[in-house]
């Protein structure tokens, strides 16, 4: 005679090839799901069994116990094989394939700027100057008043920024280096100076409220205005080849005397005029001319003894004329499209 536990444990190995039935005939998540509410659930099938833990006789309570955990578990670990397969057939680590291409992290790159500014650095280290800074926030003195551009000067108008109080602006130009770099040594002097400048500027394809520039300064005994045009030549043909010209257009700066804007030929259209150049066949660079004895007085200089040349350049516009850019706010917009071409 067989006694009443033996009867449930016929029973669970019953339910127990049910199931596995059932679930080779499931194909789809919801029905693995429902199988498992089916016999799992609060009002499962095997659920239901542990009640009898409480009418069985307690020597037998053991065997019961183990026989209901075994079922369990076995139904759990079946269901949980088939949720872990409908995931993704295989584990991540079966499907690793040592032959495809790796993903190539996106590596970072110059910017056209820093491109531009680090060959004209270069060119003029080999000219035989030094590479000299100053500060953006540049306090009235530098930026105007040792420049010779006094407090209400017109030309004051022409580089409008902002004021950070009474003395304080963001510079206009690299010209106040010139300053600092003659305050603290004696001639002779061959420097440039890069660095980011800032305007009221309204914004089109050619402006911008802030852009860059080179300084340059030379200083000594016998400086001409023909030393200028031969270091300003011999470094556009440097920069951009050979066959490039440049002239230079008389001008107004309170710094220097005489003052000169320069131009440098179109490379874009080989100076036959285009649409970078406007048609004109030249591009505007910057100023330059003969450093102002008003200068050297305020730096403590001997202009009997010593003079010098200054010039200025955009390097945006240089930038633009080497990459066929043709419009200024590309530059600052951080567009990877574009960045991502140099
Ligand atoms: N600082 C002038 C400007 O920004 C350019 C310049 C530099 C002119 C040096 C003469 C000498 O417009």
């Amino acid at each position: 005679m067989t006694s009443k536990l033996d009867d449930i444990i016929k029973q669970l190995k019953e339910h127990r090839s049910a199931f596995d039935d059932e679930l080779n005939n499931a194909q789809r998540p919801e029905e693995v799901e429902g199988l498992r509410i089916k016999y799992l659930g609060r009002k499962g099938i095997i659920t239901g069994y542990f009640s009898f833990l409480g009418q069985i006789p307690a020597d037998e309570k053991p065997r019961l116990g183990k026989e209901l955990n075994i079922v369990k578990g076995y139904l759990q670990s079946k269901i949980k094989e088939r949720g872990d397969g409908q995931k993704g057939g295989k584990s991540s680590k079966d499907l690793f394939d040592a032959t495809l291409p790796g993903i190539e992290p996106r590596l970072g790159r110059r910017h056209p700027l820093s491109l531009v500014l680090r060959d004209i650095k270069e060119i003029f280290k080999s000219l035989g100057f030094v590479v000299a800074t100053g500060p953006e926030l540049e306090t009235d003195y530098y930026n105007f008043e040792a420049l010779n551009l006094p407090k209400n000067h017109p030309a004051r108008d022409l580089q409008d920024t902002l004021y950070i109080g009474e003395n304080l602006v963001m510079r206009t130009h690299t010209s106040p280096v010139q300053v600092r770099t003659m305050e603290k040594q004696q001639p002779p002097i061959r420097m440039i100076s890069p660095g980011r400048v800032f305007r009221r500027d309204t914004v089109d394809a050619s402006h911008y409220p802030t852009f860059h520039q080179v300084e340059g300064l030379c200083v000594d005994q016998g400086v001409s205005f023909a030393d200028l045009r031969g270091v300003i030549s011999a470094f556009a043909r440097k920069l951009l080849g050979e066959d490039v010209r440049i002239r230079f257009r008389p001008s107004y700066f309170p710094f220097t005397e005489p003052s000169a804007e320069y131009d440098i030929s179109c490379t874009n259209c080989g100076a036959k005029g285009c649409r970078v150049c406007k048609g004109s066949g030249w591009l505007e660079i910057s100023g330059a001319g003969m450093v102002n004895p008003a200068v050297f007085k305020h730096v403590g200089y001997d202009s009997e003894k010593y003079t010098g040349y200054a010039f200025g350049m955009g390097v945006d516009r240089i930038a633009m004329l080497r990459y066929q850019i043709s419009d200024i706010r590309i530059l600052y917009e951080n567009d990877v499209r574009f960045l991502q071409q140099f």
